[in-house]
């Protein structure tokens, strides 16, 4: 097998997904540890703590104690090249969490046992079905009193409209957790959980192992063989090709605290899991092996380093390999360049590379050339890769600038901002761009708007949160649909984005019904693909 072959099979790329407080950080400390990427626990973690999260580099994510960037992790296990890519668990999430995920060929979605699904994972795992990504669950936290197995699969199939596998069966909850079953293994994995704070011993007995009904509590030893029948009975066969489709989600219980099941998830999750997907382009399906390397920019962030006012651009690597100095094509900047100083992060820190492969995401300094969804290409293959949705933002405020001599510098300043994606502008048509209504995914954007207006451009704002909640971009052609003579509530406002795309703001779902039914030929789209 040739080489490039090889570090392609061997590579993995996802994303975490999951509400805060779910145990995303936990989980992902843990992969790390196994991967020998850092030494010991809360390294990686710097909510509460004195050190600051890995991807903590602007000033504000400092301030606050979060982190507002997602961070790219990459390290080896099992002779598998594992891309993490850390998308901000907090309430404060971005868009640039979204774009992440169109960066990634599977998701883990960790799921508290006690709570089930909540909010933020359903907005995610949203976005993730939308590609049809195959998704992993981890149930976690069994250490603490759970809900009733069944009725977590339940909820997940229901509420996200996906099948389940459970891959493992959780034998109690809390201070009666005594293990998992696993069913493909036909095993149990014991917990031995003295004290239920630190690492706990697991053990394996096989399901028929005399000693495993004398040290489980009768009770529970029946309910186990119980459960084994039934589930054998009832539920659906593992089938690999649904999960690959993203129709079937492999299910596994855990503790990743006490660090009980983790490595027996990460072991089947990259046997189960594919390496690095085709994508699809301009001219057609591009195969990861292909030797021609092309990637594409899925998020830019600014001031990583504020003494250079930089800006990285991220990159997804789609195929072939890329070497340190390689002259590339930036196809919608219609120019050839040598990416000289990629970076990449390996879980603590920023290194530059020398090579990287299909699967791996790369950081390149950006001169702000680069826009969200641009391909950059081998020159001898030039393709454009389908590019990065807008996402609705679902949060919305008047901006402008106090001191109105600063017009220039406001005007500057929000444009840049937003053209790297960091939020998005409307404006009422026929206005300039003395007031401008900012979308957000979430209310932190506002204040990362706010932050780098004043520090970067020297002008500060006037906000007024405005009460819209829902948008939707007019896909109907202009020539024949005049946007003015449409029967909306008095509270929808029509919008331009600034590429002069029409856009309604609604402040409630019935709003939405209200335009659609009394308007037949309105057409409204959720993302847009030209934004
Ligand atoms: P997040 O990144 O998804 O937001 O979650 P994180 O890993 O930070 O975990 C949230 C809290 O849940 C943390 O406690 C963490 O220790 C705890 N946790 C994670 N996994 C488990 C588990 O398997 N069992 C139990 N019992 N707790 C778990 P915290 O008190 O908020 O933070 P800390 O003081 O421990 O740092």
């Amino acid at each position: 097998m040739s080489d490039l072959k090889r570090e392609i099979e061997n590579r993995r790329t996802f994303a975490i997904i999951s509400h805060p407080d779910a145990g995303k950080t936990t989980i992902t400390e843990k992969f790390l540890l196994y991967g020998g990427a850092i030494q010991e626990a809360g390294m990686v973690k710097g909510k509460k703590n004195s050190r600051h999260a890995v991807s903590d580099w602007m000033e504000i994510e400092k301030q606050r104690g979060i982190s507002v960037t997602s961070s790219v992790l990459q390290f080896r296990y099992n002779g598998k090249c594992i891309n993490i890519l850390d998308t901000p668990g907090h309430q404060d999430f971005s868009e640039d969490t979204y774009r992440t995920l169109m960066a990634a060929d599977s998701a883990v979605m960790v799921i508290d046992a006690s709570k089930g699904v909540e909010a933020q994972t359903r907005k995610l795992f949203k976005v993730c079905a939308m590609r049809g990504v195959p998704i992993f669950t981890f149930i976690n936290k069994m250490d603490r009193e759970a809900r009733d197995p069944y009725e977590l699969l339940e909820e997940i199939e229901n509420e996200l409209g996906i099948g389940t596998y459970a891959v493992n069966w959780p034998i109690g909850s809390g201070k009666r957790f005594r293990g998992v079953y696993d069913r493909m293994d036909d095993q149990v994995i014991q917990f031995d959980g003295a004290d239920f704070k630190h690492e706990v011993k697991a053990t394996r007995l096989s399901i028929d192992d005399p000693v495993l009904e004398g040290t489980l509590p009768k009770e529970q030893y029946d309910t186990l063989c119980d459960d084994i029948e039934l589930l054998s009975g009832a539920g659906d066969d593992f089938d690999l090709a649904a999960v690959h489709a993203g129709k079937l989600s492999p299910v596994f219980f855990g503790s990743a605290l006490t660090n009980f099941g983790v490595e027996p998830f990460l072991e089947k999750f990259l046997q189960m899991s594919t390496p690095p997907s085709a994508r699809t382009a301009d001219i057609g399906v591009i195969d990861p092996f292909d030797p021609h390397f092309s990637a594409f920019v899925f998020k830019i962030q600014a001031n990583m380093n504020k003494a250079h006012r930089d800006r990285v651009a991220f990159m997804r690597i789609c195929s072939g390999k890329f070497e340190r100095g390689q002259e590339v094509l930036h196809v919608q900047g219609g120019k050839k360049m040598a990416l000289a100083a990629p970076q990449q992060m390996m879980a603590q820190d920023r290194s530059i590379v020398d090579e990287a492969y299909a699967g791996d995401i790369i950081g390149i300094f950006d001169p702000g050339v680069f826009s969200i969804g641009d391909t950059v290409c081998d020159p001898k293959k030039k393709c454009v890769f389908s590019g990065i949705p807008t996402f609705a933002p679902e949060l919305f405020a008047g901006v402008r600038q106090k001191d109105t001599l600063k017009r220039k510098q406001f005007v500057k300043g929000c444009e840049q901002i937003a053209q790297e994606g960091a939020i998005q502008i409307f404006r009422e048509p026929g206005t300039g761009m003395e007031a401008v209504i900012v979308g957000v995914v979430g209310v932190l954007q506002f204040e990362v708007l706010e932050y780098r207006l004043k520090n970067e451009y020297n002008v500060e704002i006037i906000r007024e949160n405005l009460p819209y909640e829902h948008v939707r971009w007019v896909e109907n052609d202009e020539e024949d649909f005049d946007i003015k003579s449409l029967q909306l509530t008095s509270d929808t406002k029509i919008v331009e984005d600034l590429k002069g795309n029409s856009l309604l703001l609604f402040t409630s779902p019935w709003n939405i019904t209200y335009a659609t039914d009394h308007n037949k030929n309105l057409r409204l789209a959720e993302f847009s693909e030209n934004a």
